[in-house]
Parts: C-alpha cells; sequence; structure tokens
C-alpha cells in the first residue's frame, strides 16, 4: 500500500514537473515566490544570482532595447545581442541602394567601423522597489476614478523628488495587478548604441511573413550592438571620444545545447497581457474584436499584395508597413483560434464561478466585492458598440496613408496654437526631418485603392450610427461608387504632391495648416474624426474608465479570494523572468512538432532567389563542406528550440537562459497555436520561440568570419 502511495504521488510529481509554469514574474519577487518551483524544475542557480541589488546579477547584462524590445550584454566590452528585427530600423537606416545592409549583413571589423544610432538607447534597472504604500496614501475608494489618478499622480511626482538619485539615473513608477500595487525604478540609459554587426536578411528574417509566427522555425533572427559611454564608464550622448561600455556582468554563453524538458528561463521585458480579464471580455476579443480587426486587415493587406507582387519599387516602398500591418493581424487570428479550441471563454467562466463560490463563504469579502463581477460585466455590454465602432475607425483610416499624413499635419498646428510653445519647433523640425522617409514609400495609386477599400468598410462594417453623416453624403454624391470617389479625392488633394507639402512645410507651415482645413482629404479627416471623438471616443473612454476601476477591484477581490493561486501582475514593458521547459507539442490531432531544428532544415525549406526562402551562397557552401566548426550536435547545426516559457511582444531579443543561468538562446517569436497566451496561457500549446545560441556564433563565426567578436565572448562547453 505504502509503495503504491509513495509510486502515484511520484507520478504526480513527474506530471508536476513536465508541466511548465505560467507567468512572467518580477525578479526581486523570485526567491520569495518561485525559487523553491524553479529549482524543482531543473535550476541549479539561486534567485539571488538572479536579481541582487548589492552585487552584480543576471538582471546587471539585461537591457530594455530602445524601449520595445530586449538585448543582452554578452562582453565585458559592452557588446549586446537582440533580435534582427529588433535592430532593424537600425539597420535599414545605414543601408542604401549601393551598400544594403539589410539585404547583405554587416560586420564591423574594429570599434572605428561601428555605426552609431542617434536615437537608439538601452537602459539598465539598477534597482526595483515596492512603493504601494506612498503611491496609494490618500486614495479611498469612494473617489471617482479620476480623483484616484490625479491623487496617484501627485504621490508620484512628490516620491519622485524625494528619491536620492545619480544625476545619470531616472526614477520610473509603474502600476501592477490593474494599480494595486506600485513599483519604482531605478534606471541607467546609455545613449549611445553602435551598430556592430547583422547577418542578411536572407539569415537573420529567414522565411518573413509565411514562417512568422509558426514552428517548425529556421530565423536567425539576431543582431548586435555595442553600449559607449564616457571616460567615466557612466551613460552619454554621442560622442567620438566614448568608450566601450564595462558591465557589472556580462553573460556567459553556453555551447553545450539542451535536451528536451530541460529547464529554460526568460529575462526580459514583456510589453502588453491581459490574463485576469471577466469571461465577457474575452468573449469580445474572440467575437468581435479580433474578428474586424482581421477582416479590414485581410483586405488592406490584399491590396498592398497585389501591388508588391507586380512592382518591385512598390516592393521596397510597403515591405516594412505590409510587415508590421500583417505581424498582429496573423497574432490575431492564432488568438482566437487558441481562444476557441482551449475553450478560453469557458474556462473563464469556471473561473468565475469558483470565485464566486468562495466569495459567498467570506462574509466579509462578499459585502466588500460582491458587486463587482455584475458590474463589470454590465460595463462591457455597455462599451462593447463603441469598442467595435473604435476598432472599425482606427483600422479602416489608419490604413490610408494620406489620413495620417494629414493627422501629423493637423498635430503640428494643436501644438502650434498650445499655450507653451517650446515643443513647437521641435516637433516641426522632427515632421520637416521625417517626411520625406513617408513620401520616399508612399505610393499614390495604392494608397487610393486602400482609400476606397477602407472606406467601404469603415461605412459598411459601422453601425450606422457611428458613420459620418458628411461621410455618407459624400459617398451618395458618388452613388456608393468608392473608385470613382477615391479617383476625385486623390486628383484634387494637394497632399498627394510631395514638394508642395515640403516646401510649405519647410517655408511657410502656418499656410500649409490652412491648406489642410481647406483640401478634400483634410475634410474627410477632420469629418470623419470628430464624429468619432463626439460619438464614439467620448462614450468609450468615459466607460473604459469605469471598467479600468472595476477590474481594479475585480483584481484585489481575485487576489483576496483565490488563496490558493499564486498571482503574477500583467506584463507592463517591465523586467520579468518567465521560466519552464524546452518542449515539443501537439498542434493539431495527428501533428506532432519536436523542440528542436537544424540547418538541414533551412536547405529544406530553400528556394532560390525567392523575396522569403532564399539562402545566400556562403551558407550553402558551409552546409556543403560540412564546415561547422564547434557549433555542431551529431553532425547538424542547430537552428531554433521551443519552450514553454510565458512571454510576448518585447520578450523579443531576450536570453534565453540554462539552468546554470548560461546564454543558450534567444527569444524571437511565439507559436501561433498558442498566441492566446496573452489571455489564456495553456501548457499544452503555448510555447516561445529561441534561435540557439549556436547557430547565432556558428553564423558570426564561420559565414562572417568575424572572429573579432567570437574573441570577446566568454563561453563554456
Ligand atoms: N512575430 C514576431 C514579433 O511579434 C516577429 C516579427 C518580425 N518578423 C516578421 N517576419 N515580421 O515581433
Ligand atoms: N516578436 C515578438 C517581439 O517583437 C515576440 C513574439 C511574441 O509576441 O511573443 O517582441
Amino acid at each position: 500500500m505504502k509503495k503504491c502511495l509513495f509510486f502515484f504521488l511520484l507520478l504526480v510529481c513527474f506530471r508536476f514537473v513536465s508541466f511548465a509554469d505560467e507567468g512572467m514574474w518580477l525578479p526581486q519577487l523570485l526567491e520569495q515566490l518561485n525559487e523553491k518551483r524553479m529549482k524543482s524544475l531543473g535550476m541549479k542557480i539561486s534567485a539571488k544570482d538572479i536579481y541582487n541589488v548589492n552585487k552584480g546579477s543576471l538582471k546587471d547584462a539585461i537591457v530594455s532595447f530602445g524601449g520595445f524590445c530586449t538585448g543582452e550584454v554578452i562582453s565585458d566590452q559592452g557588446l549586446v545581442l537582440t533580435n534582427h528585427h529588433c535592430g532593424f530600423a537600425s539597420i535599414q537606416s545605414h543601408s542604401t541602394i549601393d551598400n544594403n545592409l539589410l539585404r547583405d549583413g554587416f560586420w564591423a571589423k574594429n570599434l572605428g567601423m561601428e555605426l552609431p544610432n542617434p536615437d537608439l538607447f538601452v537602459t539598465f534597472i539598477v534597482r526595483i522597489d515596492d512603493v504601494t504604500k506612498a503611491i496609494l496614501t490618500n486614495v479611498t475608494d469612494n473617489m471617482s476614478e479620476r480623483e484616484k489618478q490625479k491623487t496617484i499622480a501627485k504621490n508620484m511626482d512628490a516620491l519622485k523628488k524625494a528619491t536620492p538619485v545619480e544625476s545619470y539615473q531616472d526614477i520610473l513608477i509603474r502600476a501592477f495587478f490593474d494599480g494595486n500595487q506600485y513599483y519604482r525604478f531605478i534606471t541607467e540609459t546609455y545613449k549611445d548604441v553602435r551598430l556592430v554587426g547583422a547577418p542578411p536578411s536572407s539569415i537573420g528574417n529567414f522565411g518573413k511573413d509565411t514562417d512568422n509566427w509558426t514552428w517548425p522555425r529556421h530565423t536567425g533572427d539576431f543582431s548586435m550592438f555595442r553600449i559607449y559611454a564616457d571616460k567615466n564608464n557612466k551613460p552619454a550622448g554621442y560622442s567620438p571620444d566614448n568608450v566601450p561600455y564595462k558591465p557589472k556582468k556580462s553573460l556567459t554563453i553556453s555551447l553545450k545545447g539542451t535536451k528536451e524538458n530541460d529547464f529554460t528561463m526568460i529575462f526580459g521585458f514583456p510589453g502588453r497581457t491581459q490574463e485576469y480579464l471577466p469571461a465577457i471580455a474575452v468573449e469580445e476579443i474572440v467575437n468581435s474584436s479580433d474578428p474586424i480587426k482581421i477582416d479590414i486587415r485581410t483586405n488592406a493587406l490584399g491590396i498592398m499584395d497585389k501591388y508588391m507582387r507586380s512592382d518591385e519599387g512598390i516592393k521596397i516602398q510597403y515591405a516594412k508597413k505590409y510587415a508590421s500591418i500583417a505581424n498582429a493581424w496573423k497574432k490575431w487570428q492564432g488568438e482566437v483560434l487558441g481562444l476557441t479550441k482551449t475553450d478560453g471563454v469557458g474556462k473563464k467562466k469556471k473561473y468565475e464561478a469558483e470565485f464566486l463560490k468562495l466569495l459567498n463563504t467570506n462574509p466579509t469579502l462578499k459585502s466588500k466585492y460582491q458587486h463587482v463581477l455584475p458590474e463589470i460585466t454590465e460595463a462591457y455590454k455597455e462599451i462593447k458598440p463603441y469598442n467595435y465602432a473604435k476598432d472599425v475607425y482606427i483600422e479602416t483610416t489608419g490604413k490610408i496613408e494620406l489620413y495620417s499624413l494629414i493627422n501629423r499635419i493637423n498635430a503640428l498646428r494643436i501644438e502650434r496654437d498650445k499655450k507653451e510653445k517650446g515643443r513647437y519647433s521641435e516637433k516641426l523640425i522632427n515632421e520637416i526631418n521625417q517626411l520625406p522617409d513617408f513620401f520616399k514609400d508612399y505610393n499614390k495609386q495604392v494608397d487610393k485603392d486602400l482609400f476606397a477599400a477602407m472606406m467601404q468598410m469603415y461605412v459598411e462594417k459601422n453601425d450606422p450610427a457611428f458613420v459620418s453623416p458628411q461621410i455618407l453624403e459624400r459617398v451618395k454624391t458618388f452613388n456608393y461608387d468608392y473608385k470613382k470617389w477615391a479617383e476625385d479625392v486623390y486628383a484634387k488633394s494637394a497632399f498627394v504632391n510631395r514638394e508642395q507639402v515640403m516646401n510649405l512645410l519647410k517655408n511657410n507651415p502656418d499656410e500649409l495648416y490652412n491648406l489642410a482645413a481647406t483640401d478634400v482629404m483634410g475634410q474627410i479627416v477632420s469629418e470623419c474624426g470628430s464624429f468619432y471623438n463626439k460619438n464614439v471616443k467620448v462614450n468609450g473612454d468615459r466607460l473604459q474608465e469605469k471598467i479600468n476601476d472595476l477590474q481594479r477591484s475585480y483584481m484585489q477581490a481575485q487576489m483576496a479570494v483565490m488563496k490558493s493561486k499564486t498571482f503574477y501582475p500583467d506584463a507592463n514593458s517591465t523586467l520579468r523572468v518567465a521560466y519552464g521547459n524546452v518542449k515539443g507539442f501537439y498542434p493539431a490531432d495527428g501533428k506532432y512538432y519536436y523542440p528542436f531544428t537544424y540547418l538541414d532544415g533551412v536547405m529544406e525549406k530553400y528556394v532560390p532567389g525567392d523575396y522569403e526562402f532564399d539562402v545566400p551562397q556562403k551558407l550553402r557552401e558551409l552546409y556543403k563542406a560540412k564546415d561547422y566548426g564547434q557549433y555542431s550536435v551529431n553532425g547538424k547545426v542547430p537552428v531554433c528550440f521551443i519552450a514553454s516559457n510565458h512571454t510576448t511582444g518585447g520578450n523579443s531579443g531576450s536570453p534565453a537562459l540554462d539552468a546554470n543561468g548560461n546564454l543558450i538562446g534567444l527569444n524571437f517569436d511565439r507559436a501561433w497555436e498558442g498566441t492566446m497566451s496573452d489571455i489564456n496561457y495553456d501548457p499544452s500549446i503555448c510555447r516561445n520561440i529561441m534561435v540557439d545560441i549556436r547557430y547565432v556564433l556558428f553564423i558570426v563565426d564561420k559565414f562572417a568570419g568575424a572572429k573579432n567578436l567570437i574573441d570577446e565572448m566568454k563561453m563554456v562547453r
């Protein structure tokens, strides 16, 4: 009997161990909340090795890269590793037709060849402290949401003033758990970050949009930068006198690789998740919000694709815009699929039933929170039509480039008319510098077609009550022939004329603002926009404020009632740790995905000359000669792998670390089937995708011959 029990327990434990953990955890709380569990999953280091304010720890090697991605320091000379798609804008900015770094790659042979990037920065986290008490002082339950936010802003200001920092440090205070907790971050931001290396797009973005969000994957999605500091190793703007930054900590690279079920963790800056929504909100995402956004984008992408396929110039102009519209479009489809397949709404309903059952056993909590779920459900019902109209408005008008251009010009006018004039001239100069890029990638024909299609969707997909009557009048004049209407608008609008717009902006911006008011597209923007603001936005914002307030109470209630659950805060672009195991999965009946891919797979996908699946000649030669150096296992070069780490957008470029805290890979994506992890993580299908560090090094060393970089790194075998 005892023996049976023992084996039963063992079985239970193993099941547990092999199942990965959901969550994006705060590094300073790992010791308290997660260390035991992490060790049981195989971690060999301690929580203190990950986060320690008293001595160098892993966190000192992690940076927020430009505020939108993650990077990590991999040498004692400030070398930073991130994704190719994170470095994309920098790589592109140094590219010309004759010196196309995006297409051909780039490798600085010495420090002098590294390329500065004026807009790029990296931010280190020095320390994180709980400041909930100070921030919520004088915030009371009976205040309106607006009063609460005002008090909170005041408290934040006061706390910032009272926090001593060095001249080169910043203070950041962020809300967690929907505003139930607050943390203060002391940060150091380095603004001289130079491009060191990038593979050609045919490696760094191999498989492009077809492979995006999918497994099995074969992309070498990495690029390298270097942080420069002043003579005292402190942050400084770009200067030729700056020197490579000496980090408190740089990551050690392991060439050992992983086996299935091995422990891994991801350390980085996940952007946004919504794990604690009520069922009705998830239902709205699955049935309303995602579908309408997908529908509109399908239409827009179809138009762009048609032109991109038939015209090489348009392909270059629209590649980046297409990729960014397609990225979320594809993710949302995976999200709907995953939420449907795993019954995300049903799971939430069950959770709510459980919550209510427990709530009802505790009279104090019951009287405090019983109103929350019914009220928030009601508020979501109320906001639904406004959210839908908002999605329609933003998704349709946002795809019309002339519409966005006029919005940019109008924003300048608004800035000019503000009382404090300080920022106007700065913004004007910015636009003067940036508009040529807009026009460089602007094609009137494509935009005209987009206008016709998007305005038709704006009218036809919308609830009639939310369509601007003036816009409807205009369409009627053209007998509902949207193409004809578009012909007319694009023949008459002055804003398609690059010379005129640029000249006026430089020499007489006031006249350009006046022109925006009388121009036909300017009028369309103003009619559509002001109707939206008055009839949709005002109501939507008011209801959203109410929902935010209720969501804070609901979050509080969940944490008070669901005692057996350990809560992690939703992602909010702050530093987090996710942990799990290397693991394959069953994406569909009869299908199993192994967790590793190899260079052989790159060659299997190779399509000579193809826009997405071409393979550089040098890589084909290395493959043929099996010239793999120290980067192969059993005669194969590992390329990518997946694990059950809970990640999201912003985790791109995050280091994948092994049980010893050594760098084994670089996070860059998630598997399509599990992208609903932003709302509802499911261990059976949620996987993050990483490029194996050995593929990165193989490309740097054997493909690019950049031995100078390899020599900087610390490796263990
Ligand atoms: N899906 C990844 C992310 O969300 C990669 C995007 C860049 N790659 C691409 N093929 N568009 O950012
Ligand atoms: N590619 C995403 C990024 O840029 C990571 C993928 C995800 O959403 O998990 O952050």
